[in-house]
């Protein structure tokens, strides 16, 4: 049970730091209403539940660096999910079993108390070892860890996956059954998903392998979330270096969605189809929890691993932030994404315009983007065979001909490189239009984009713009028809 010397993070350590050092964040391309840490850095969504009345969403977290370390979980509630009020540190690497890093997981209402469920994370000569680990709490705020942590260690995974890579559990009940989907690879580097049962959360056995990728899919599978859906179930997962597939799976870490029917005998998730869930450039380890409606709500981390991060190489003291919420459906065998309908309570519409034609010269609206910019468009493409606007430096262009919507951040502000080869600037998605129309929502906050394309399929990209560019440039080859331009601004 000896923690080793070296360091020992606490919680409330963590904490005294935060209030001390905050103010000495760089503002310059912080958000207005995207859920990122007080200070530090920031990677996926932990624990996102609806409990006693708000939505509760922590995070992976090191609130000392602007980069990766020892991961402690930062925590945040709302009611709305636009305005955020911090709350303290939830989870220090303070146990043995989780000495280096309280890893991804999840979140789960048992008996009045909020359950968290994460993987203790430690390296012993070199090697790391992840388990599964729980902590419990009565008011949502303060947790502590059960005596008889690790509750899913080696013993338990057996040969069934690789306690060295075995993490982010993700808590659910089905009928009288607590279930956890956990990741775990094979002993040939291909992602691995495991189901483990328990009658009371903390007593878990092994149930079955629920899915398991191919060569192509990836070397290890992380975050994964197992949930029932509009008659199907969906499994998402992250995949690491995922082959590309068309314009799919371009980053090097990659989101997936897999649609099908659970055997819950056998413990088998029978897949129908899979794709990726976003196509943008920053979006990563999403999660899902049930809303106050009974909704399916999904939140990702903006960001990518493995990229150059503007905020940290700048010295602003923060990096990371979580995309908006979206509520999720299944239509036509594919997982299709809305932004979460109180977004749009703190929208202010300024300007709505109808029937704009566009051609090849330019329509600039002058001075029209603000850091909170919201854009709906709807563009009638049947005369014209390529559409452009930019907005931001940013730009967006539809080819009628290829069907496929492209977003570019080539030449906007600080370059990002990363680990694809070459440079990757821009994403493109397939996404036919549907009766001659792109309807596109957009969602710009300072230095992050979210583009929901006729209310289903998204775009999340960061930009970090060096000088401000507020013109909203429309051009088109052949003759486009605008019917529809509101600008307006969330407002927090
Ligand atoms: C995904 C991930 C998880 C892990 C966590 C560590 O982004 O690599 O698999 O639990 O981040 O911070």
């Amino acid at each position: 049970m000896n923690l080793t010397e070296k360091r020992k993070d606490t919680i409330e350590q963590a904490n005294h730091f935060i209030a001390q050092s905050k103010h000495q964040v760089n503002q310059q391309y912080r958000h207005q209403y995207h859920l990122m840490a007080p200070i530090g850095w920031i990677n996926d969504p932990n624990g996102f539940i609806f409990f006693q009345g708000a939505y509760h969403l922590f995070y992976q977290y090191y609130p000392y660096d602007s980069q990766w370390g020892p991961m402690h979980w930062g925590h945040a509630k709302s009611t709305d999910m636009i305005h955020w009020e911090h709350l303290p540190v939830a989870l220090a690497p303070d146990q043995w079993y989780d000495k280096d890093g309280c890893f991804s997981g999840s979140a789960l209402e048992k008996d009045g108390l909020l359950y968290l469920m994460y993987t203790g994370h430690r390296i012993e000569e070199g090697k790391t070892y992840q388990t599964q680990c729980i902590a419990t709490s009565k008011d949502g705020i303060h947790f502590e860890k059960l005596e008889n942590n690790p509750v899913i260690g080696e013993s338990i995974l057996g040969k069934e996956g690789s306690i060295h890579d075995f993490r982010d559990p993700k808590v659910f009940v089905h009928g009288e059954t607590y279930f956890a989907v956990v990741a775990t690879k094979t002993e040939h580097d291909r992602g691995r998903i495991l189901l483990f049962s328990s009658e009371d959360c903390i007593n878990w056995q092994f149930y079955s392998v629920l899915l398991e990728g191919d060569a192509s899919q990836g070397i290890m599978w992380e975050c994964p979330d197992l949930f029932h859906l509009d008659g199907k179930d969906v499994l998402i997962l992250s995949p690491i270096q995922i082959e590309k597939n068309g314009y799919e799976y371009h980053n090097i870490s990659s989101t997936m969605a897999c649609i099908g029917k659970m055997d819950w005998q056998t413990g088998k998730l029978e897949v129908e189809t899979s794709h990726e869930i976003d196509f943008g450039l920053d979006f990563y380890a999403p999660q899902t929890t049930l809303g106050a409606d009974n909704q399916r709500i999904m939140i990702a981390w903006m960001q990518m691993w493995a990229r150059t991060l503007p905020t940290h190489v700048l010295g602003h003291r923060w990096a990371g932030s979580m995309t908006l919420p979206r509520t999720l459906h299944v239509r036509n065998g594919r997982l299709v994404q809305e932004p979460f309908a109180q977004i749009f309570d703190a929208l202010n519409l300024q300007l709505n315009e109808e029937q704009i034609i566009v051609n090849e010269h330019p329509i600039v609206y002058r001075r029209v983007i603000e850091d909170n910019t919201y854009l709906r468009l709807v563009i009638q493409l049947n005369e014209a065979r390529e559409f452009t606007f930019t907005l931001a430096g940013l730009q967006l262009s539809y080819s009628y001909d290829k069907e496929a919507l492209t977003l570019s951040r080539e030449n906007v502000g600080h370059v990002i490189s990363g680990d694809e080869q070459p440079i990757l600037t821009q994403r493109t998605i397939q996404t036919p239009l549907i009766e001659d129309c792109l309807t596109l929502e957009i969602f710009r906050d300072t230095s992050s984009i979210e583009v929901f394309i006729s209310g289903q399929e998204t775009i999340t990209t960061t930009f970090y713009e060096e000088e401000k560019n507020k013109d909203l440039i429309f051009s088109a080859t052949g003759n486009a028809i605008i019917q529809q331009l509101d600008i307006g601004q969330v407002i927090v």
